[in-house]
């Protein structure tokens, strides 16, 4: 191929065609979880927003809630599985570390011209994973790819350590990329990591460093460690700066942004992200306090909840904004093109 048609086709624009979400049905309200551990619902709200998650039933792993999310995404999108290129699931909790979960949704959901793969990047994972799915389609490689995020947290919760068991819970959102009208869809990315801060978010063992034992599994190292300071540190020194480059790279400014939707952690980390971009009230998304935190599902839930609140219309420049393990951090701007 010669450079000038490569140009071309990295020209390409890129958008959300369809998008889908799937919650699994049980809650667990801080109520709930003052029965369990020593916290209490006032701190829980206090700290961080969270007033309940929901928890996936037993017999559902993470490509259930997965396929349950894809296949309304592939619907909404006008589509049939059959037309989807790749599958990639953004997940810290995959059904087996081998076969991924990519693999299994995209036997589930009969894609059965897709290839398919699992992509690490924390609760930036479907951000990361958007970027990558818009390059396969900007090259003209791919027509569409179905990027999702899907999580069952509960399954690596210490339900003892009351510093991780109140914030995580468990869901799955989907959108399918393809290619939009010129001047819609993806205006730029931001992707970044800083892997010395690995050791803040981590799952110890299970892993070629630690592989299981019975030492592991008597020392919880198969659930989350966190320092929860560190990361919230982090998180409110990078979320601005990732949003600022990527406004910055579409030539865009703060009172550009018609709607954030940040990585649900903790509403005083988005209020903290809110404040530092001038950001009103109604120009940010946030549903933490019903989800607790759901990872690389996040960001794609937060997507679906705001467009079924109508608070996602065409020409509308939208920044998707992620931190997490890794350490990572991603931003997406997008002009939205329906
Ligand atoms: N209930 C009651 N008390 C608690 C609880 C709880 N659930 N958890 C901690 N505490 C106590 C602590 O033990 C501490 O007590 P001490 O002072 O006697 O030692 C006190 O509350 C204060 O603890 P801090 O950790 O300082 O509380 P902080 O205000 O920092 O809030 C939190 C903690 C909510 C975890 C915050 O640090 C945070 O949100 N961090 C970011 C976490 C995050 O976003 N993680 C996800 C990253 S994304 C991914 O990839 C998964």
């Amino acid at each position: 191929m010669r450079m000038d048609e490569c140009n071309n086709m990295m020209k390409q624009s890129v958008g959300f065609l369809g998008m889908g979400c799937y919650i699994p049905e049980k809650i667990i309200t801080n109520y709930d979880l003052e029965k369990m551990v020593d916290t209490n619902n006032e701190w829980i709200v206090d700290r961080t927003g969270i007033k309940e998650r929901h928890i996936a039933a037993p017999e559902e792993a993470t490509s259930d809630l997965a396929v349950k999310a894809a296949k309304l995404a592939i619907a909404d999108a006008g589509l049939t599985a059959e037309d989807i290129d790749l599958v990639i699931v953004a997940t810290e909790t995959p059904d087996t570390k081998f076969p991924s979960t990519a693999c299994l949704v995209q036997h589930e959901i009969g894609a059965t011209h897709a290839a398919a793969f699992d992509l690490s990047a924390g609760c930036s994972g479907f951000v990361y994973g958007s970027a990558v799915a818009s390059q396969f389609i900007a090259t003209g490689l791919y027509k569409h790819v179905l990027v999702i995020g899907a999580e069952t947290l509960s399954r690596i919760m210490n339900w003892q350590d009351r510093n991780t068991c109140v914030l995580f819970g468990d869901g799955a959102g989907a959108a399918v990329l393809g290619k939009v009208d010129d001047g819609y869809g993806i205006l730029s990315i931001d992707l970044g990591a800083d892997g010395g801060g690995g050791p803040h978010l981590i799952l110890p063992a299970g892993g070629s460093r630690k592989p299981a034992s019975h030492e592991t599994v008597d020392a919880c190292e198969h659930s989350i460690h966190m320092n929860g300071n560190d990361v919230f540190k982090f998180a409110i020194k990078i979320m601005p700066k990732t949003a600022l480059r990527v406004l910055e790279k579409a030539g865009l400014k703060k009172d550009d942004i018609d709607l954030l939707i940040p990585h649900q952690a903790n509403v005083r980390i988005i209020d903290s992200a809110a404040k530092r971009l001038r950001l009103s009230q109604d120009k940010i998304m946030v549903n933490v306090e019903k989800y607790g935190n759901t990872s690389a599902a996040s960001i794609p839930i937060a997507m679906c909840e705001a467009r079924t609140e109508g608070r996602l219309k065409k020409d509308d420049n939208v920044l998707l904004v992620g931190f997490g393990a890794g350490l990572t951090w991603a931003s997406i701007l997008v002009k939205w093109h329906k």
